[in-house]
């Protein structure tokens, strides 16, 4: 049974995108929806926020509906927000977002199961602030998968079974599930996903893999997985880029050599920022970055120059050159976030910019460029 919903009247300026009339018969997005465009090749996604699923404020689910085929929840189904407490458990986004993809027949990501953030502090802490055993921590992962997972089996359709286990050199990140459980706990996730949502196909997703000691070390982790006999059916390339990365080679080749592994390969979080990226090191999705705000940081606060679209109207078109040679090897490409107003990357990694990574623009019309995006067979 479905739970009744209870809508939520958020302001139009937490909705982030204004749009005053985005359908209107002038408006480029009247055309074909890019998921029409890509029919046959590959799936086009994009990432819901809660006050656009839960809002009064249908418009980003209009488009949507025109111009996608999969939905990805932002945030609504990770641990902080959807098992805040021990005990309690929040479903009301998550069930209207699964409501939604099934009425408007859009395939639906579960994302994402276990990652070290946004995950509360109680699930790796104690109350005096040692770390709970390995046991206590297994029991709580075993719960909230069975419990989460189990309650979307048959909406969801791939889950992000493990999020960003990894470190830049291709070793396992140090996070709470490594230190407290071991280097086990992927294959436990992924054994109780696969025990609790057999449908459901199951995916490792992170950032950075085109960079090769990354893409070495995601391809040790799957196939340690397939030699346990563990199911495992696809990886996210999350697709944070930027105007002057990633090396399209490196990414193509991570496209090959992940495919070759047997499995699907999706890009899952795409968006390209037009922002200087103040720590070139850091190139990536780490959420715990944070940057002060300078004027230098945020140089198009008044629109974007359009040579500057241009660039990002190019990037866009190699990437998906890219795409479109590996289409047979790709089942989905979503990016991250509906339209420039409400992307994540207007505060990351520096709080309160101006970006516009995404094809539709704070108003929500299609960027001229996004018409042109089109498989080449
Ligand atoms: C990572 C996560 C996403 C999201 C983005 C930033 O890519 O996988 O869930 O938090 O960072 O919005």
């Amino acid at each position: 049974m479905k739970k009744m919903i209870t809508v939520t009247i958020l302001s139009l300026s937490l909705l982030g995108c204004k749009h005053s009339n985005p359908l209107t018969a002038d408006d480029p997005a009247t055309g074909q929806g890019l998921h029409e465009t890509f029919a046959g090749h590959f799936m086009i996604g994009t990432a819901l926020s809660e006050p656009q699923i839960l809002g009064a404020d249908s418009s980003a689910r209009k488009l949507v509906k025109k111009e996608f085929n999969a939905v990805t929840p932002e945030n609504v189904m990770k641990w902080e927000l959807i098992h805040p407490k021990p005990e309690s458990y929040d479903f009301v986004a998550a069930d209207a977002l699964a409501n939604y993809a099934a009425e408007n027949n859009l395939f639906l990501l579960g994302h994402t199961l276990v990652w070290h953030a946004m995950t509360p502090k109680w699930v790796f802490e104690k109350k005096d602030g040692s770390a709970v055993s390995r046991e206590v921590l297994l029991n709580y992962m075993q719960e909230h998968i069975r419990t989460v997972a189990g309650r979307y089996q048959g909406q969801v359709d791939a889950w992000d079974v493990v999020n960003e286990a990894l470190n830049e050199d291709g070793s396992l990140r140090e996070s709470p599930w490594y230190t407290i459980i071991g280097d086990d706990y992927i294959e436990r996730a992924f054994t109780l996903a696969a025990q609790t949502a057999p449908n459901t196909a199951l995916y490792y997703n992170d950032y950075n893999l085109f960079e090769p000691a990354k893409r070495a070390g995601a391809i040790k982790l799957i196939k340690r997985l397939q030699a346990k006999g563990i199911r495992v059916d696809g990886i996210g390339i999350q697709g944070h880029y930027g105007l002057d990365y990633p090396d399209l080679d490196e990414f193509e080749q991570s496209i090959i050599e992940f495919a070759a592994l047997g499995i699907d390969v999706v890009i899952s979080e795409l968006d390209i920022t037009v922002l200087p990226f103040p720590k070139k090191e850091n190139q990536g999705a780490d959420i715990s970055m944070k940057v002060k705000l300078k004027a230098e940081l945020n140089p198009y606060t008044k629109g974007l120059p359009a040579v500057i679209e241009r660039q990002l109207g190019k990037r866009y078109e190699e990437l998906f050159a890219v795409l479109n040679r590996h289409q047979d090897k790709i089942s989905r490409v979503s990016f991250w976030g509906v339209c420039d107003a409400n992307t994540w990357r207007n505060d990351w990694p520096v709080k309160g910019r101006t970006d516009y990574p995404l094809l539709f623009d704070r108003d929500m019309k299609k960027k001229p460029f996004a018409s042109r995006l089109a498989p080449t067979m």
